[in-house]
């Protein structure tokens, strides 16, 4: 599975994945594919040192990039407090109130909420950075919306190729006009955030706006047919979040939450707005039904939202409340039926990859070609 890109990179696989795991990055990169290391949830620059000299220590000469929130628009002087202040008490009580509703345990005392989203934060994006570029880091890839020039540029200096997420191919063109190497092209399918546009659509259109730049196809795949496809559609190669939150080397601290995946199928995940206030698709749970429902106070705007619940999934997480328990996860989800080592994986995309190809060139009487 190699296109121009992959052999650009230095890659066997034209496979790229997302993952917050270190362990599952460096191992992703070991299997021949590219490792993408997300900073969202990095506070501290030191712990994302850390993970990075991890990362370094464990990959060999294999190469991997780092994913991070970067506004493309400066936000001067606001600080996590201004933020707080913002949030409405009606919402704080009617999160008090859900947490109640179903027993949720508090946090013991002192201990901090895990998962704060301040990584939007162009203070915090900032210094992961400045973190990232002391390490072999080959791809920065920006979540939402196109990086700020000077980060394009500093990337850029240091021979750093730099990647930016669409959910449309106007999006996709503001990512070329701000000067960046790769459109990841993410369908409406994907984990997380996403826009309203489905893979199969949305990939030939991104890739026929930023020609010659190199597209990878997200969002809904994780079979080597599905990989197929999306080559097949223009796609340099694709960008997989998903399926890695299986493996055996992905660390969720929660075993009823791996079993949950496991069970689900492909209808069981919503694009809701409870999680970040933008609309990420997740599994459904009684928590997003709940932020959801219009009789409820529905979610605030990013970066509110992420503020407010932040403490709430943590113990949802830590308690392992059931019905409340849940994760970004695309729809891909239904084929995710058994815990496998990322090196499985692999496997089993390439020999789908191959039967793909095979079926496709029999179907074009090419067979023995
Ligand atoms: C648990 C999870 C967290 C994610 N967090 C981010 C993120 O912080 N930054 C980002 O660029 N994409 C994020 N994504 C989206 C992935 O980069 C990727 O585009 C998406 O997972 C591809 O679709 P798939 O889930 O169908 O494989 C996340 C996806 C998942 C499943």
């Amino acid at each position: 599975m190699q296109t121009e890109l992959s052999r650009k990179l230095g890659v066997e696989h034209a496979v790229f994945g997302f993952t917050p795991f270190p362990a599952v990055a460096a191992a992703i990169s070991r299997a021949g594919g590219f490792g993408v290391l997300g900073a969202v949830r990095y506070t501290a620059p030191a712990d994302l040192e850390r993970d990075l000299d991890w990362i370094d220590a464990h990959i060999g000469d294999r190469p991997y990039g780092l994913d991070v929130v970067m506004p493309a628009r400066k936000v001067e002087g606001v600080t996590e407090a201004d933020v707080e202040a913002m949030i409405p008490e009606a919402h704080r009580r009617f999160v008090r109130d859900t947490l109640a509703k179903y027993g949720v345990p508090e946090l013991a005392e002192g201990e901090a909420a895990g998962w704060r989203i301040t990584g939007w934060m162009e203070q915090v994006a900032r210094s992961q950075l400045d973190v990232a570029f002391g390490h072999p880091v080959r791809l920065l890839a920006n979540a939402l919306g196109s990086p700020p020039a000077d980060v394009v540029a500093r990337a850029h200096e240091r021979g750093v190729l730099v990647a930016a997420l669409a959910g449309s191919a106007r999006h996709a063109r503001k990512h070329r006009e701000a000067g960046i190497d790769v459109v990841v092209a993410q369908g409406y399918e994907a984990g997380g955030h996403t826009g309203e546009i489905a893979t199969m659509v949305l990939t030939p259109e991104v890739v026929e706006a930023v020609a010659p730049l190199p597209v990878l196809a997200a969002g809904g795949i994780g079979s080597g047919q599905q990989v197929a496809a999306a080559l097949a559609l223009g796609a340099q190669g694709v960008w997989l979040g998903s399926v890695w939150l299986t493996t055996t080397e992905a660390d969720l601290h929660s075993p009823a939450l791996t079993r949950k995946l496991l069970a689900a199928g492909s209808g069981d995940t919503v694009r809701s707005r409870a999680l970040t206030g933008k609309p990420a698709r997740q599994l459904r749970t009684e928590w997003t039904d709940a932020w959801d429902d219009p009789a409820g106070p529905g979610a605030l705007p990013m970066p509110l939202q992420g503020l407010l619940v932040a403490e709430a999934v943590s113990r949802i997480q830590k308690y392992e409340v059931d019905a409340l328990l849940g994760t970004p996860v695309g729809q891909i989800v239904g084929r995710m039926n058994s815990e496998r080592s990322v090196q499985a994986v692999f496997d089993d995309l390439t020999r789908g990859f191959e039967r793909a190809v095979d079926r496709v060139n029999r179907i074009a009487g090419r067979s023995g070609q």
